[in-house]
């Protein structure tokens, strides 16, 4: 379909919350998450919510297969979720380096749980059911947060691990 313009950070459409999807499948359901898939693969991007190219509807795409962004990490199956819910399995935290194609260039540290279950909708209307852990958990939890309206620099407790992604390379910061 179409890659959209993807909203920065300061955008106040990005700390909305996300909407409910009433009607699955549907067309328009089809054409946006489309548009979310052509939009992530032109900016390889490992995950792009609706809230980030202006649509308030709860949904999420994922997936990498080695992406350049993320070149350590896992593969995720390419995956669309309508109506995501996150169940935390394992309170512990994990840290990770964390990007987002609304905050373009810059890189930061963010504990999350490590181990999740979730599920949605498929963009058929069948019920995905999965748990996912390390880097798959990760950008479910970040993907998800779009839809509430949070971003990730919100989740840090720790600014001094903010950065720009070229500092922080060169640093040699990106890889623990
Ligand atoms: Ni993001």
């Amino acid at each position: 379909m179409a890659v959209k313009p993807i909203l920065r950070m300061g955008d106040p459409r990005l700390l909305a919350v996300a909407a409910e999807v009433e009607t699955v499948p549907s067309a328009e359901l089809d054409a946006l998450i489309q548009d979310l898939f052509d939009t992530m693969a032109a900016n390889n991007g490992a995950g792009l919510a609706a809230p980030q190219i202006g649509v308030g509807l709860r949904v999420v795409v994922f997936g990498v297969q080695a992406n350049p962004r993320y070149p350590d990490a896992g593969e995720v199956p390419a995956t669309v979720l309508i109506n995501p819910l996150i169940t935390v399995l394992d309170q512990a935290g994990e840290r990770g380096w964390e990007g987002c194609l609304s905050v373009p260039g810059m890189r930061g540290l963010v504990e999350r749980p490590g181990r999740i279950a979730y599920r949605g909708m498929a963009a058929d209307g069948s019920l995905i059911e999965r748990q996912a852990e390390g880097f798959h958990a990760r950008v479910v939890q970040h993907e998800c947060d779009h839809l509430d309206g949070v971003l990730y620099p919100m989740r840090m407790t720790d600014m001094s691990a903010f950065g720009f992604e070229a500092e922080l390379e060169a640093d040699g910061r990106l890889g623990c």
